[in-house]
C-alpha cells in the first residue's frame, strides 16, 4: 500500500515537472550545461556564457589585435593578405565590402552583413585572457565610448554580432560553425550580465 503512494507521488511531481516546463530546452542545454537554465542564470555564469561566445573564432575572427582579419575555426591570417587598411575597412583598391557584400554569398563562400569591417585595434582581444576583454569591452576609452545601454544594445542587435549565428557557408561550400550558445540565449546572458552591474571576475 505505501509503495503504492510513494510511486503515485513520484509520478505526479514528475507529471508536474513536464507540464512546468512546457518548452523543450535546445539541444545545447543537454550537451553542454545540462544543469543551467538560461531564465535563472547568476551573474557569474551569465558572463561565463557571454564570454564563451566572444571567444569564439565568429566573434574573434574580426577582433584580431594585430591588423589581419582571421578566417575559419582556426583562425589563419585572411586570404589575399588583407589587412585593417585605414579606418579598418581595407584597402582604397579592395574594401572589405568588394568582396563581403550585405549578405552571405552561398556559392562563393564570402560570408556577408551590412557595414562588414575589421573591429578597430582598441577592441581587439585575441590573446588576451577573459577578464581583460571584458575590462576592454566596458571601457568607454576602448569601446569606442559605449555606455552599458548601448553595449547591450549593441551586443544583441548589430547586423555584424547577430551574423555569428547565420555564418554562411565557406570557400569549400561547408558549414561554418555557430557559437556555443544559441542567439536567444546568447541575448539573455547578456542582459542578465548588464543588469547585475556587468561584474568582472579577477582571474
Ligand atoms: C578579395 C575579396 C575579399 C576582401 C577584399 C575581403 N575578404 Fe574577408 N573573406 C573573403 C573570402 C572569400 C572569405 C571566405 C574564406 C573561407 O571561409 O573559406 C572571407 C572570410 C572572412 C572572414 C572569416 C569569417 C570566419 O569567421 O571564418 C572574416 C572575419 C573576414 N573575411 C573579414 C574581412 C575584413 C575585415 C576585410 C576588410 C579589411 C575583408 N575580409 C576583405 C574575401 C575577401
Ligand atoms: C565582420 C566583423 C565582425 C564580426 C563577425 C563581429 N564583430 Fe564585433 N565589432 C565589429 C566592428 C566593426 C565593431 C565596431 C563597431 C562600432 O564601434 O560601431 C565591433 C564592435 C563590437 C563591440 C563593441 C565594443 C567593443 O569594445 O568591442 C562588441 C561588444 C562586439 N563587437 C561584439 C561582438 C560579438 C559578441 C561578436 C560575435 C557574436 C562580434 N562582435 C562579431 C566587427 C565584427
Amino acid at each position: 500500500m505505501n509503495r503504492i503512494v510513494v510511486l503515485l507521488v513520484i509520478f505526479s511531481l514528475g507529471a508536474f515537472y513536464l507540464i512546468g516546463s512546457n518548452k523543450e530546452p535546445p539541444l545545447e542545454a543537454y550537451t553542454v550545461i545540462p544543469e543551467v537554465k538560461i531564465d535563472s542564470l547568476t551573474a557569474e555564469r551569465a558572463y561565463e556564457e557571454v564570454m564563451n561566445v566572444l571567444m569564439h573564432p565568429r566573434c574573434m575572427n574580426c577582433h584580431p589585435t594585430d591588423d589581419i582579419p582571421k578566417q575559419g575555426m582556426d583562425r589563419h591570417p585572411h586570404y589575399f593578405g588583407m589587412s585593417r587598411g585605414k579606418e579598418n575597412k581595407g584597402f582604397s583598391a579592395t574594401k572589405c565590402a568588394t568582396c563581403h557584400q550585405e549578405a552571405n554569398n552561398l556559392n562563393s563562400g564570402v560570408p556577408g552583413a551590412p557595414h562588414w569591417s575589421l573591429a578597430p585595434a582598441s577592441m581587439g582581444w585575441q590573446g588576451l585572457s577573459r577578464s581583460e576583454i571584458a575590462q576592454r569591452l566596458l571601457d568607454p576609452e576602448t569601446n569606442g565610448g559605449k555606455s552599458h545601454k548601448e553595449l547591450v544594445t549593441h551586443m544583441t542587435e548589430d547586423e555584424l554580432v547577430l551574423w555569428a549565428w547565420n555564418p554562411g557557408v565557406d570557400a569549400n561550400g561547408i558549414p561554418r560553425k555557430k557559437p556555443p550558445i544559441s542567439e536567444e540565449e546568447f541575448k539573455k546572458a547578456v542582459e542578465k550580465w548588464f543588469d547585475e552591474g556587468a561584474p568582472v571576475p579577477s582571474k
